[in-house]
Order: C-alpha cells, then sequence, then structure tokens
C-alpha cells in the first residue's frame, strides 16, 4: 500500500517536470493544477495516514519535495515568459524609424524676408533702430514735410487714436526718421524695420497691417549715386548678382528728389507677365534725397549735411520669394500655411 503511495509521487515529479509550459495560459493551468486551492498535491499528503509511521517522515519530505519542484517551476518559467513577452513589445519598435520630433514651429515668411534684408544693410554698416508703433502727428507727418493741409496726407488712411495727444498708428516706418534725426547727431546709419498701419480695404493685394523697412543715411557730402550704389548692392544680394534696377522719378513730401525703384524681373513665364503687369518690371521700394525742411525741422543743418532716405513694403517681397499669391494668409495664421516654412531660416 505505501509503496503504491510513494510510486504515486514519483509520477506527479515526473509529471510536474515535464509538464508543458509555453505560454502564459498554461503557466494558469500548471497553477491550478499544482498551487491552486484544490491542488493535486494536497490530497496526495491527505494519504499520510496510510503510511507506516517509520516512514512517515520520508513520505512527508517527498511530498514537500513535490510542493517545492511545482512552486520551482512555476516562478522560473513565469519569469521566463514575463522576459519574452518585453522582448517581444521591444521587437515591435522599429529602431531605425526617423524621430518623430512633432511640429516644432516655423519662422513667419514676413520675419525671415525682413531678417534677409536687415542682414544686408547690416553688412554695409547700416544699424536697426526700432520704434514706436503709436505715434504723435508730429513725427509722423510734420516733421517729414507734411503738414496740416497737405494733400499728401489723403494719400495715407490714418488711424487716429481717441486721445487729447492726436496720437495715431504711424502710417510708415518713415516715422522712425525723424525720431532718429531728432535724437542722434549725424553721421546716421539706419534701417528701420517694423509694422505700419492703414486704413484700408483688406484684399488679397492690401491689409490694413503691413511691414516696411526704411532706411536712412545722413552725413556730409552723400549723394544720389551714393543712394543708387547702394540701392544695387541691395537689390543684388536679395535677388541675385545679375539683377538690374531702373530708377522712375516720383513723389513723396520727405525727399526731393524723390524715386521709386524697380527690379527687372523678366518676362518670361506666364507668372512674370501676371506679376509685373506685363512690364517685366517690379517696384520695390521709394526712396530719394532727404528734403533740406525735413533736416532743419528735426535740427540738422541742410547746409552742411545731405542724406538719402528709402522705404520698402515687406508682404509683397515676402510674397515674391516665397511664391504667396494672397497677402491674407500672411496674417491668418492658419497653421497649415506655417507649417510649410518648418525648414526656412
Ligand atoms: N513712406 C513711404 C510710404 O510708406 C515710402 C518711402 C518713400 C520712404 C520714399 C522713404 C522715401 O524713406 O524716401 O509709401
Amino acid at each position: 500500500m505505501s509503496d503504491n503511495v510513494f510510486n504515486k509521487i514519483d509520477v506527479m515529479m515526473a509529471e510536474i517536470q515535464s509538464y508543458t509550459i509555453d505560454s502564459a495560459e498554461q503557466l494558469e493551468a500548471f497553477r491550478i493544477q499544482y498551487l491552486g486551492s484544490k491542488n493535486a498535491i494536497k490530497p496526495v499528503f491527505g494519504e499520510i495516514r496510510n503510511v507506516p509511521n517509520e516512514q512517515k517522515k520520508e513520505f512527508g519530505q517527498k511530498v514537500n519535495d513535490l510542493k517545492q519542484a511545482a512552486e520551482g517551476r512555476f516562478n522560473t518559467i513565469s519569469t521566463l515568459l514575463k522576459k519574452q513577452s518585453q522582448n517581444n513589445a521591444a521587437a515591435d519598435i522599429d529602431l531605425t524609424a526617423p524621430a518623430y520630433c512633432g511640429f516644432g514651429g516655423a519662422r513667419h515668411p514676413i520675419a525671415t524676408t525682413m531678417g534677409k534684408i536687415i542682414d544686408i544693410f547690416e553688412r554695409i554698416g547700416f544699424v536697426v533702430a526700432e520704434e514706436r508703433e503709436i505715434e504723435d502727428d508730429w513725427h509722423n507727418f510734420t516733421a517729414m514735410n507734411t503738414p496740416e493741409d497737405h494733400p499728401a496726407r489723403d494719400m495715407q488712411d490714418t488711424f487716429y487714436l481717441k486721445d487729447s495727444a492726436n496720437r495715431l498708428l504711424r502710417t510708415h516706418t518713415s516715422s522712425v526718421q525723424s525720431r532718429m534725426m531728432t535724437s542722434n547727431k549725424p553721421p546716421i546709419r539706419i534701417i528701420a524695420p517694423g509694422r505700419v498701419y492703414r486704413n484700408e480695404t483688406i484684399s488679397a493685394r492690401s491689409h490694413c497691417q503691413f511691414h516696411q523697412v526704411e532706411g536712412l543715411y545722413i552725413d556730409e557730402k552723400v549723394s544720389f549715386a551714393d543712394m543708387k550704389q547702394t540701392l544695387l548692392y541691395f537689390t543684388r544680394e536679395m535677388y541675385g548678382a545679375d539683377k538690374e534696377i531702373r530708377l522712375r522719378p516720383s513723389y513723396f513730401p520727405f525727399t526731393e528728389p524723390s524715386a521709386e525703384m524697380d527690379v527687372y524681373w523678366g518676362l518670361e513665364s506666364d507668372t512674370d507677365y501676371k506679376i509685373t503687369k506685363g512690364t517685366g518690371y517690379l517696384e520695390i521700394l521709394g526712396c530719394g534725397m532727404v528734403d533740406p525742411n525735413v533736416l532743419s525741422s528735426c535740427g540738422i543743418d541742410p547746409e552742411k549735411y545731405s542724406g538719402f532716405a528709402f522705404g520698402m513694403g515687406i508682404e509683397r517681397q515676402a510674397m515674391l520669394l516665397y511664391n504667396i499669391g494672397d497677402i491674407r494668409l500672411l496674417f491668418e495664421n492658419d497653421i497649415r500655411f506655417l507649417k510649410q516654412f518648418e525648414s526656412v531660416v
């Protein structure tokens, strides 16, 4: 009888050791079978009463071995399976895939265009001067040779603030000229980038807010030829070494003589035709020799000093550079539009 029981233990031990456990399900079945609350070892242990006294110790020992063997296998295999599943998860990761960095933002085309223009002028000694967007009437108009009854005030529809000081949103960066000339002594060589405002109907071509870069150079004996050379240098740095410019006589209250500068763009493609209105030329900026009235209004002796000034719009240049067909896109902050400039620096 007791041999029979001992035999049962050996068989069970062999079963425990050879039980196939290749999956979490099989491991669970094994646990229920040998370690669960109704496990197969328990009834074997109950057989102790049928074992002769002198063999009880050995019997107890053997059943204990059974239990330990079951626990041992369970622990080893459960650790093994856990490791395997971690390895499988790791195997699903493609280590060669390029990292996804998300949309980290992009520089706005206005900012990059402005940056290019500033860089070019800084290389020849112009210094950036930034000034206020809320201006007084004097700096924006009067000092710039545009007194109150001057018809040129109608050229620019002004946003006035409802305050006693008759302040306004500057209509051009030319206001920085009077700011600089009243607070500095020549030589003055500045460029003034910034936002300007005009009460205009918003369309694909114009907006009530836009950006300009102003330039001003005052010193002894500054000539029209200096201006022309400076602007030619700018154009070629910005648009290509083969570019030609042309200066057309024009009128601005603050310069005399005044001109508008065109760049020869070409007339090869349909787009060239469209953007140059069939002329081949693109108007880029207004310029001229600073009017002696402006110099004296700002406390600079026009007998001793002369200078040139220019002012250019940024939006149109950004639209040219990046082939943007509608100015409104530059102000709507549509992420689908901005995302396209991710790689532009
Ligand atoms: N302020 C002018 C405008 O907004 C542009 C301009 C023309 C600026 C001639 C200048 C200049 O400095 O000399 O239309």
